[in-house]
Protein backbone atom coordinates (compact mmCIF):
# COMPACT_ATOMS: atom_id res chain seq x y z
CA UNK A 1 0.00 0.00 0.00
CA UNK A 2 1.49 3.35 -1.00
CA UNK A 3 1.00 6.47 1.25
CA UNK A 4 -0.66 9.26 0.19
CA UNK A 5 1.59 12.47 1.44
CA UNK A 6 2.07 16.39 0.33
CA UNK A 7 4.95 17.28 -1.72
CA UNK A 8 6.29 20.19 -3.20
CA UNK A 9 6.50 19.07 -6.73
CA UNK A 10 8.14 21.64 -9.83
CA UNK A 11 5.82 20.24 -13.12
CA UNK A 12 7.91 22.10 -15.46
CA UNK A 13 10.68 24.64 -16.02
CA UNK A 14 10.75 27.86 -14.43
CA UNK A 15 7.04 27.20 -12.96
CA UNK A 16 6.13 28.30 -9.17
CA UNK A 17 6.29 24.97 -7.77
CA UNK A 18 3.26 23.74 -6.15
CA UNK A 19 2.13 21.44 -2.85
CA UNK A 20 0.33 18.63 -4.19
CA UNK A 21 -0.57 14.89 -3.54
CA UNK A 22 2.08 12.57 -4.17
CA UNK A 23 2.14 8.46 -3.39
CA UNK A 24 5.19 6.82 -1.86
CA UNK A 25 5.55 3.08 -2.30
CA UNK A 26 6.25 0.52 0.78
CA UNK A 27 10.09 -0.08 0.84
CA UNK A 28 10.81 -2.89 -1.65
CA UNK A 29 14.31 -4.99 -0.93
CA UNK A 30 17.47 -2.74 0.03
CA UNK A 31 15.46 0.33 0.06
CA UNK A 32 13.83 2.87 3.36
CA UNK A 33 10.67 4.56 4.14
CA UNK A 34 11.61 7.43 5.53
CA UNK A 35 9.12 10.23 7.68
CA UNK A 36 10.81 13.78 7.21
CA UNK A 37 11.48 15.98 10.35
CA UNK A 38 13.10 18.58 8.50
CA UNK A 39 14.49 19.20 4.64
CA UNK A 40 16.78 22.70 4.43
CA UNK A 41 15.85 24.56 0.41
CA UNK A 42 19.43 24.31 -1.46
CA UNK A 43 20.32 25.98 -4.80
CA UNK A 44 20.18 22.82 -6.44
CA UNK A 45 16.58 22.68 -5.56
CA UNK A 46 16.48 26.23 -7.63
CA UNK A 47 18.45 24.80 -10.43
CA UNK A 48 15.72 21.89 -10.78
CA UNK A 49 13.24 24.39 -11.00
CA UNK A 50 14.56 26.67 -13.36
CA UNK A 51 15.59 23.57 -15.86
CA UNK A 52 19.09 23.93 -15.44
CA UNK A 53 19.88 20.24 -13.75
CA UNK A 54 17.99 17.75 -16.61
CA UNK A 55 14.17 17.77 -18.26
CA UNK A 56 12.71 15.37 -16.25
CA UNK A 57 9.93 16.97 -15.15
CA UNK A 58 8.27 16.71 -12.73
CA UNK A 59 10.12 16.90 -9.95
CA UNK A 60 9.81 16.47 -6.19
CA UNK A 61 12.35 18.92 -5.10
CA UNK A 62 14.21 18.24 -1.49
CA UNK A 63 17.06 16.90 -0.57
CA UNK A 64 18.78 18.14 2.39
CA UNK A 65 16.98 15.76 5.03
CA UNK A 66 16.99 14.01 8.07
CA UNK A 67 13.93 12.08 9.66
CA UNK A 68 13.07 8.94 10.91
CA UNK A 69 12.89 5.36 9.06
CA UNK A 70 9.48 4.42 9.54
CA UNK A 71 10.19 0.99 7.50
CA UNK A 72 12.26 -1.10 5.66
CA UNK A 73 12.17 -3.51 2.89
CA UNK A 74 14.37 -7.22 2.98
CA UNK A 75 18.24 -7.13 2.90
CA UNK A 76 18.44 -3.96 4.37
CA UNK A 77 20.65 -4.39 7.72
CA UNK A 78 22.47 -1.16 8.23
CA UNK A 79 19.25 0.82 9.13
CA UNK A 80 15.86 0.18 11.05
CA UNK A 81 12.34 1.33 11.79
CA UNK A 82 13.16 3.76 14.41
CA UNK A 83 16.48 5.15 13.59
CA UNK A 84 16.61 8.81 13.43
CA UNK A 85 19.19 9.47 9.86
CA UNK A 86 20.62 12.28 7.56
CA UNK A 87 19.57 10.89 4.00
CA UNK A 88 22.59 11.49 1.71
CA UNK A 89 22.16 11.73 -2.45
CA UNK A 90 23.54 8.36 -3.51
CA UNK A 91 24.12 4.52 -1.84
CA UNK A 92 27.85 3.40 -3.25
CA UNK A 93 28.06 -0.05 -4.58
CA UNK A 94 31.14 -0.81 -2.13
CA UNK A 95 32.68 -2.95 -5.15
CA UNK A 96 33.64 -0.60 -7.82
CA UNK A 97 37.29 0.59 -8.36
CA UNK A 98 36.91 4.26 -6.56
CA UNK A 99 34.66 2.25 -3.51
CA UNK A 100 37.43 -0.38 -3.42
CA UNK A 101 40.24 2.87 -3.68
CA UNK A 102 38.26 4.14 -1.04
CA UNK A 103 37.32 6.82 -2.67
CA UNK A 104 33.20 6.15 -2.45
CA UNK A 105 32.09 9.58 -3.65
CA UNK A 106 33.52 8.84 -6.92
CA UNK A 107 31.60 5.44 -7.55
CA UNK A 108 31.01 4.34 -10.59
CA UNK A 109 27.55 2.76 -9.61
CA UNK A 110 25.68 4.49 -7.10
CA UNK A 111 21.98 4.17 -6.69
CA UNK A 112 18.78 5.53 -5.60
CA UNK A 113 15.61 4.01 -4.71
CA UNK A 114 14.27 1.31 -7.76
CA UNK A 115 10.66 2.15 -7.14
CA UNK A 116 9.38 5.52 -8.40
CA UNK A 117 7.03 7.58 -6.25
CA UNK A 118 4.10 8.90 -8.27
CA UNK A 119 1.42 12.31 -8.47
CA UNK A 120 -2.14 10.65 -7.87
CA UNK A 121 -2.78 10.29 -11.13
CA UNK A 122 0.38 7.48 -11.55
CA UNK A 123 2.60 10.29 -13.65
CA UNK A 124 6.07 9.57 -12.33
CA UNK A 125 7.79 11.71 -10.24
CA UNK A 126 11.93 12.88 -10.39
CA UNK A 127 13.19 13.21 -7.11
CA UNK A 128 15.83 15.84 -6.22
CA UNK A 129 19.36 14.28 -5.92
CA UNK A 130 17.60 10.79 -5.89
CA UNK A 131 15.78 12.05 -2.34
CA UNK A 132 12.99 14.39 -2.51
CA UNK A 133 12.40 15.12 0.72
CA UNK A 134 9.87 18.13 0.53
CA UNK A 135 7.29 15.94 1.31
CA UNK A 136 6.19 14.24 4.71
CA UNK A 137 7.79 10.60 3.26
CA UNK A 138 9.90 9.54 0.78
CA UNK A 139 11.60 6.47 -0.51
CA UNK A 140 15.09 5.73 -0.58
CA UNK A 141 17.69 3.18 -1.09
CA UNK A 142 18.51 1.99 2.39
CA UNK A 143 22.35 3.22 1.65
CA UNK A 144 21.38 6.60 1.63
CA UNK A 145 20.72 6.90 5.23
CA UNK A 146 22.85 7.20 7.94
CA UNK A 147 21.88 6.66 11.60
CA UNK A 148 22.91 9.50 13.89
CA UNK A 149 22.25 10.45 17.50
CA UNK A 150 19.14 12.06 17.72
CA UNK A 151 19.50 14.15 20.12
CA UNK A 152 20.20 16.80 17.54
CA UNK A 153 17.69 19.27 15.82
CA UNK A 154 16.14 17.70 12.60
CA UNK A 155 16.41 20.98 11.02
CA UNK A 156 19.41 21.52 11.75
CA UNK A 157 20.89 17.72 11.09
CA UNK A 158 19.59 17.70 7.69
CA UNK A 159 21.69 20.55 6.50
CA UNK A 160 24.67 18.08 7.12
CA UNK A 161 23.04 15.83 3.91
CA UNK A 162 24.50 18.83 1.28
CA UNK A 163 25.31 22.20 1.00
CA UNK A 164 27.40 22.38 4.77
CA UNK A 165 28.87 18.83 4.34
CA UNK A 166 30.17 20.36 0.90
CA UNK A 167 31.55 23.15 3.07
CA UNK A 168 33.30 21.42 5.76
CA UNK A 169 34.30 18.45 3.94
CA UNK A 170 35.97 20.67 1.51
CA UNK A 171 38.32 22.48 4.17
CA UNK A 172 39.15 19.35 5.66
CA UNK A 173 38.93 16.15 3.59
CA UNK A 174 39.94 17.62 0.42
CA UNK A 175 41.87 21.06 1.45
CA UNK A 176 43.50 19.18 4.18
CA UNK A 177 43.26 22.25 6.66
CA UNK A 178 45.51 22.03 9.87
CA UNK A 179 46.49 23.81 12.58
CA UNK A 180 48.06 26.97 12.53
CA UNK A 181 47.25 27.17 8.79
CA UNK A 182 46.23 30.48 6.95
CA UNK A 183 42.80 29.68 5.00
CA UNK A 184 40.73 31.95 2.89
CA UNK A 185 36.83 31.23 1.80
CA UNK A 186 35.77 33.05 -1.48
CA UNK A 187 32.31 32.91 -1.60
CA UNK A 188 30.32 33.06 1.78
CA UNK A 189 26.85 31.15 1.21
CA UNK A 190 26.51 28.18 3.35
CA UNK A 191 28.87 26.05 1.57
CA UNK A 192 32.00 28.61 2.53
CA UNK A 193 30.53 29.21 5.73
CA UNK A 194 30.57 25.59 6.03
CA UNK A 195 34.21 25.63 4.95
CA UNK A 196 34.56 28.28 7.43
CA UNK A 197 33.54 26.48 10.03
CA UNK A 198 35.75 23.29 8.70
CA UNK A 199 38.41 25.50 8.51
CA UNK A 200 38.17 26.41 12.38
CA UNK A 201 37.39 23.06 13.51
CA UNK A 202 40.46 22.27 11.99
CA UNK A 203 42.65 24.60 13.87
CA UNK A 204 43.43 26.99 11.28
CA UNK A 205 44.78 30.35 12.36
CA UNK A 206 43.52 32.99 9.93
CA UNK A 207 40.69 32.37 8.58
CA UNK A 208 39.93 34.69 5.78
CA UNK A 209 36.48 35.29 4.26
CA UNK A 210 35.61 37.00 1.15
CA UNK A 211 32.30 38.21 -0.12
CA UNK A 212 30.62 40.56 -2.17
CA UNK A 213 27.91 41.39 0.22
CA UNK A 214 28.68 42.87 3.99
CA UNK A 215 25.59 40.50 5.52
CA UNK A 216 27.47 37.51 4.51
CA UNK A 217 30.33 38.75 5.74
CA UNK A 218 29.29 39.48 9.36
CA UNK A 219 27.87 36.35 9.22
CA UNK A 220 31.03 34.28 8.08
CA UNK A 221 32.74 36.01 11.26
CA UNK A 222 30.15 34.48 13.03
CA UNK A 223 31.26 31.19 12.29
CA UNK A 224 34.56 31.86 12.95
CA UNK A 225 35.87 34.12 10.27
CA UNK A 226 39.06 35.64 11.26
CA UNK A 227 38.91 38.76 8.87
CA UNK A 228 36.79 39.51 5.75
CA UNK A 229 37.43 41.53 2.36
CA UNK A 230 34.24 42.83 0.51
CA UNK A 231 35.77 41.72 -3.14
CA UNK A 232 33.52 44.58 -4.32
CA UNK A 233 35.70 47.59 -2.79
CA UNK A 234 38.70 45.84 -2.67
CA UNK A 235 40.82 43.44 -4.70
CA UNK A 236 40.56 39.91 -3.35
CA UNK A 237 44.29 38.67 -4.15
CA UNK A 238 45.97 41.54 -3.14
CA UNK A 239 43.86 41.49 0.30
CA UNK A 240 44.67 37.83 1.51
CA UNK A 241 48.05 38.29 0.55
CA UNK A 242 48.63 40.99 3.04
CA UNK A 243 46.68 39.13 5.76
CA UNK A 244 49.05 36.36 5.34
CA UNK A 245 52.35 38.42 5.18
CA UNK A 246 52.94 38.75 1.70
CA UNK A 247 52.78 34.73 0.98
CA UNK A 248 48.93 34.11 0.30
CA UNK A 249 46.77 31.43 1.82
CA UNK A 250 48.28 28.00 2.69
CA UNK A 251 44.44 26.54 1.58
CA UNK A 252 42.01 28.68 -0.46
CA UNK A 253 38.75 27.78 -1.30
CA UNK A 254 36.20 29.07 -3.95
CA UNK A 255 32.74 28.05 -2.83
CA UNK A 256 30.88 29.87 -5.79
CA UNK A 257 31.58 28.61 -9.16
CA UNK A 258 32.73 31.29 -11.48
CA UNK A 259 36.23 31.40 -14.06
CA UNK A 260 37.21 35.38 -12.25
CA UNK A 261 36.69 33.62 -8.32
CA UNK A 262 38.34 29.82 -9.10
CA UNK A 263 41.42 32.71 -11.03
CA UNK A 264 41.15 34.87 -7.37
CA UNK A 265 41.39 31.45 -5.53
CA UNK A 266 44.45 30.35 -7.79
CA UNK A 267 46.32 33.50 -7.09
CA UNK A 268 45.80 34.31 -3.60
CA UNK A 269 47.58 30.62 -2.51
CA UNK A 270 50.81 30.58 -1.14
CA UNK A 271 53.75 28.67 -2.72
CA UNK A 272 52.57 25.22 -2.28
CA UNK A 273 49.11 26.05 -1.08
CA UNK A 274 46.26 24.01 -1.95
CA UNK A 275 43.30 25.48 -4.26
CA UNK A 276 39.95 23.76 -3.67
CA UNK A 277 37.22 23.96 -6.09
CA UNK A 278 33.72 23.47 -4.57
CA UNK A 279 31.48 26.32 -6.20
CA UNK A 280 30.05 23.71 -9.44
CA UNK A 281 30.83 25.95 -13.18
CA UNK A 282 28.26 25.66 -15.92
CA UNK A 283 29.51 23.58 -18.88
CA UNK A 284 30.36 26.84 -20.91
CA UNK A 285 32.88 28.29 -18.35
CA UNK A 286 36.74 28.03 -19.43
CA UNK A 287 39.43 28.69 -17.06
CA UNK A 288 42.54 30.49 -18.56
CA UNK A 289 45.40 30.37 -16.86
CA UNK A 290 49.11 31.11 -16.86
CA UNK A 291 51.14 27.81 -17.29
CA UNK A 292 54.18 29.21 -15.61
CA UNK A 293 52.11 30.48 -12.61
CA UNK A 294 51.25 26.67 -12.24
CA UNK A 295 54.52 25.49 -12.40
CA UNK A 296 56.49 27.94 -10.95
CA UNK A 297 54.44 28.45 -7.52
CA UNK A 298 53.81 24.41 -7.29
CA UNK A 299 51.19 23.16 -4.81
CA UNK A 300 47.97 21.76 -5.87
CA UNK A 301 44.40 22.49 -7.78
CA UNK A 302 41.71 19.94 -6.53
CA UNK A 303 38.39 20.05 -7.06
CA UNK A 304 35.72 18.57 -3.97
CA UNK A 305 32.77 16.84 -4.83
CA UNK A 306 30.21 16.73 -1.94
CA UNK A 307 33.04 17.98 0.60
CA UNK A 308 34.34 14.34 -0.02
CA UNK A 309 32.66 12.76 2.56
CA UNK A 310 32.16 9.62 3.77
CA UNK A 311 28.61 10.27 5.32
CA UNK A 312 28.83 7.00 7.54
CA UNK A 313 32.30 8.51 9.23
CA UNK A 314 31.73 12.35 8.66
CA UNK A 315 27.52 12.59 9.75
CA UNK A 316 28.04 10.90 12.97
CA UNK A 317 30.95 12.46 13.91
CA UNK A 318 29.79 15.97 12.92
CA UNK A 319 26.38 15.22 14.63
CA UNK A 320 27.74 14.54 18.12
CA UNK A 321 30.35 17.57 17.52
CA UNK A 322 27.72 19.86 17.35
CA UNK A 323 26.02 17.91 20.56
CA UNK A 324 29.56 19.21 22.63
CA UNK A 325 29.17 22.34 21.51
CA UNK A 326 32.45 22.30 19.11
CA UNK A 327 30.59 23.10 15.74
CA UNK A 328 27.15 25.74 15.77
CA UNK A 329 25.41 24.28 13.00
CA UNK A 330 22.02 25.96 14.74
CA UNK A 331 23.70 29.07 13.03
CA UNK A 332 22.93 28.17 9.72
CA UNK A 333 19.01 28.02 10.23
CA UNK A 334 17.84 31.40 9.27
CA UNK A 335 14.15 30.49 9.19
CA UNK A 336 11.70 27.50 9.87
CA UNK A 337 9.27 27.90 7.16
CA UNK A 338 6.18 25.20 6.32
CA UNK A 339 5.87 23.35 2.57
CA UNK A 340 3.93 26.12 1.33
CA UNK A 341 6.57 28.55 1.89
CA UNK A 342 9.15 27.07 -0.27
CA UNK A 343 8.59 29.31 -3.82
CA UNK A 344 8.81 32.40 -1.18
CA UNK A 345 12.57 30.69 0.38
CA UNK A 346 13.69 30.55 -2.94
CA UNK A 347 12.99 34.05 -3.28
CA UNK A 348 14.68 34.86 -0.12
CA UNK A 349 17.76 33.04 -0.94
CA UNK A 350 18.14 34.46 -4.54
CA UNK A 351 17.93 37.62 -2.95
CA UNK A 352 20.71 36.76 -0.12
CA UNK A 353 18.53 37.20 2.94
CA UNK A 354 18.59 33.89 4.05
CA UNK A 355 21.85 31.14 4.60
CA UNK A 356 19.13 28.88 4.98
CA UNK A 357 15.52 28.31 5.36
CA UNK A 358 14.26 24.95 6.47
CA UNK A 359 10.94 23.13 5.82
CA UNK A 360 9.86 21.54 9.31
CA UNK A 361 7.04 18.94 9.53
N1 LIG B 1 32.96 37.37 -5.43
C1 LIG B 1 32.75 37.06 -4.12
N2 LIG B 1 31.60 36.51 -3.66
C2 LIG B 1 30.62 36.30 -4.55
C3 LIG B 1 30.76 36.61 -5.93
C4 LIG B 1 32.00 37.17 -6.36
N3 LIG B 1 32.21 37.49 -7.64
N4 LIG B 1 29.60 36.27 -6.55
C5 LIG B 1 28.79 35.76 -5.60
N5 LIG B 1 29.40 35.78 -4.40
C6 LIG B 1 28.89 35.30 -3.10
C7 LIG B 1 27.42 35.58 -2.85
O1 LIG B 1 27.23 36.87 -2.31
C8 LIG B 1 27.06 34.47 -1.87
O2 LIG B 1 27.24 34.87 -0.53
O3 LIG B 1 28.99 33.89 -3.10
C9 LIG B 1 28.05 33.35 -2.20
C10 LIG B 1 27.39 32.13 -2.86
O4 LIG B 1 26.55 31.57 -1.93
P1 LIG B 1 25.15 30.90 -2.29
O5 LIG B 1 24.61 31.54 -3.51
O6 LIG B 1 24.35 30.88 -1.05
O7 LIG B 1 25.56 29.41 -2.71
P2 LIG B 1 25.93 28.12 -1.84
O8 LIG B 1 24.70 27.37 -1.51
O9 LIG B 1 26.86 28.49 -0.74
O10 LIG B 1 26.71 27.28 -2.95
C11 LIG B 1 27.91 27.77 -3.50
O11 LIG B 1 28.66 25.63 -4.24
O12 LIG B 1 27.62 23.61 -4.24
C12 LIG B 1 27.95 24.70 -5.00
O13 LIG B 1 26.27 24.86 -6.70
C13 LIG B 1 26.75 25.42 -5.53
O14 LIG B 1 28.01 26.72 -7.00
C14 LIG B 1 27.33 26.76 -5.77
C15 LIG B 1 28.34 26.93 -4.65
ZN1 LIG C 1 31.26 1.98 -6.03
ZN1 LIG D 1 21.86 20.85 -1.78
Amino acid sequence: MASSVQGVVSRGKGQPVEVTEVLVPDPGPGEALVRIQACGVCHTDLHYKMGGIGDDFPYLLGHEAAGVVEAVGDNVTDVAPGDFVILNWRAVCGQCRACKRGRPWYCFATHNATQKMTLADGTTLSPALGIGAFAEKTLVAAGQCTKVNPAIAPATAGLLGCGVMAGIGAAINTGGVGRGDTVAVIGCGGVGDGAVLGARLAGAKTIIAVDVDDRKLEWAREFGATHTINSRTADAVEGIRELTGGFGADVVVEAIGRPETYKQAFFARDLAGTVVLVGVPTPEMQLDLPLLEVFGRGGSLKSSWYGDCLPSRDFPMLVDLHLDGRLPLEKFVSETIGLGDVEAAFEKMEHGEVLRSVVVF
